[in-house]
């Protein structure tokens, strides 16, 4: 196992009615900003719910945080909140209302020019306001982890950000709150928080054994319930477990001590940036086509993906593993999402798009060696054409 430091101060309260918690979660005191989206929080009837558990305290909204969170809107909340003095904010939805908040969290007490967080990869932050999150949409994992991801528009640049300063000082995941997703935006959360496992699982083994069956197990999970969810989106078991599946995910757990790789991410980034397409649906295309690419690199730990995850033991190892990236791809398909570029009407042309801005952007040596070059990546999306 690598030497690992691991840190995790998000409190989370889990379950029905935990809203109502918030209230001995906030300073009594605190000038709060309550950051959500387009209208889901609203119609839901979670905003009222939220603004009712602050009772007294002074709060003012900011909605209109985009999926895929834009710098261009988060910085007009960053000039909100310096104008009003707030001193604690609060993010209600999904991954990007989280993330969102979380930038405007560091850049509100930014020195200097606060895209340059993005383009530090977050190292220059040196101080952030305190913020809590309701989560409405699990997938991402940023209720509890130090990861954000903001795109420029006017750059066609979607980047991320880490910091230990942006961990939620709490997170409230009512699972009830998630039964109003549409179906895309659940089976999205499925394949997110899929391949948030497979990135920190599929690179090569370094007897782990805890964070691989961890990882396993979290990988079942969701092969088991993702398919329950979309013909019973009323059970309260299936959504709360894909709801806390989803968040350890991406909470360190499962990442301590083990190589990483984080391609599919960085790739799908310039696919969302460029063409708008969902960030989960990114990942369904890349991923299958970057494991067939890697797996010379990866072939231990896909043997073992092969075995303990699909169950798959007959076969020679290039038969097994390649039995396991089709099983992979039908479950994505099966979740209603697809493999494919041409499903999107992109083609090579595309590819050398995407390939340009993943060299504008530094993302040159991906993977856990350091070696999906841009000669990489274009076989890689060649494949998933
Ligand atoms: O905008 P509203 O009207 O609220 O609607 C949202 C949005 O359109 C809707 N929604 C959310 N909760 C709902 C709901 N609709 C009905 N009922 C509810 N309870 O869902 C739509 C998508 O929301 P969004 O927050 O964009 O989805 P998601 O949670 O998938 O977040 C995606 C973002 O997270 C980033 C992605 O790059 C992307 O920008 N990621 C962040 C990570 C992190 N911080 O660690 C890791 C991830 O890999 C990911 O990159
Ligand atoms: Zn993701």
């Amino acid at each position: 196992m690598l030497n690992f430091n691991y840190y995790n101060p998000t409190r989370i309260r889990f379950g029905k009615d935990t809203i109502a918690e918030i209230d001995s979660l906030v300073p009594s005191d605190a000038k709060v900003m309550i950051l959500f989206g387009g209208s889901s929080a609203r119609k839901t009837g979670t905003l009222d719910e939220v603004k009712q558990s602050l009772g007294n305290r002074f709060v003012v909204e900011f909605d209109g945080i985009e999926p895929n969170p834009t710098y261009e809107t988060l910085m007009k909340a960053v000039a909100q909140v310096r104008e009003q003095n707030i001193d604690f904010l609060l993010a209600v939805g999904g991954g990007s209302v989280i993330d969102g908040t979380k930038f405007v969290a560091a850049a509100a007490v930014f020195e200097g020019e606060p895209w340059d967080i993005l383009t530090s990869w977050g190292a220059n932050v040196t101080q952030a306001m305190p913020f809590g999150s309701v989560l409405t949409l699990p997938a991402t994992g940023s209720e509890m982890n130090n990861a954000s991801v903001v795109t420029r528009k006017s750059l066609q640049a979607k980047l991320p950000f880490r910091n230990d300063l942006v961990y939620p000082q709490f997170s409230i995941l009512d699972p009830t709150k998630t039964f109003t997703l549409p179906e895309r935006q659940v089976a999205n959360g499925v394949v997110d928080a899929f391949v948030h496992i497979t990135e920190q699982y599929l690179t090569y083994p370094v007897n782990a054994a805890v964070q691989d069956r961890f990882a396993e197990g979290l990988l079942q999970t969701l092969i088991e319930l993702g398919p329950q969810v979309l013909v019973k989106p009323e059970d309260y078991d299936i959504r709360a477990n894909l709801m806390w599946v989803a968040t350890m995910a991406l909470n360190g757990t499962i990442g301590v001590g083990v190589p990483h790789d984080w391609a599919t991410h960085m790739i799908g980034h310039e696919l969302t940036a460029l063409y708008d397409i969902d960030h989960a649906r990114t990942l369904a295309i890349v991923l299958p086509a970057l494991l067939q690419c890697t797996k010379e690199a990866k072939r231990e730990k896909l043997l073992q993906y092969a075995d303990r995850v699909w169950h798959i033991n007959t076969g020679t190892d290039d038969e097994r593993i390649d039995a396991a990236i089709a099983k992979t791809k039908a479950f994505f398909e099966a979740m209603g999402i697809p493999t494919h570029l041409s499903a999107y009407d992109l083609d090579a042309s595309h590819v050398d798009h995407v390939v340009k801005q993943l060299e504008l952007h530094g993302m040159v040596a991906l993977g856990e060696h350091g070696n999906i070059d841009p000669t990489m990546s274009r076989n890689i999306l060649t494949l998933a054409l």
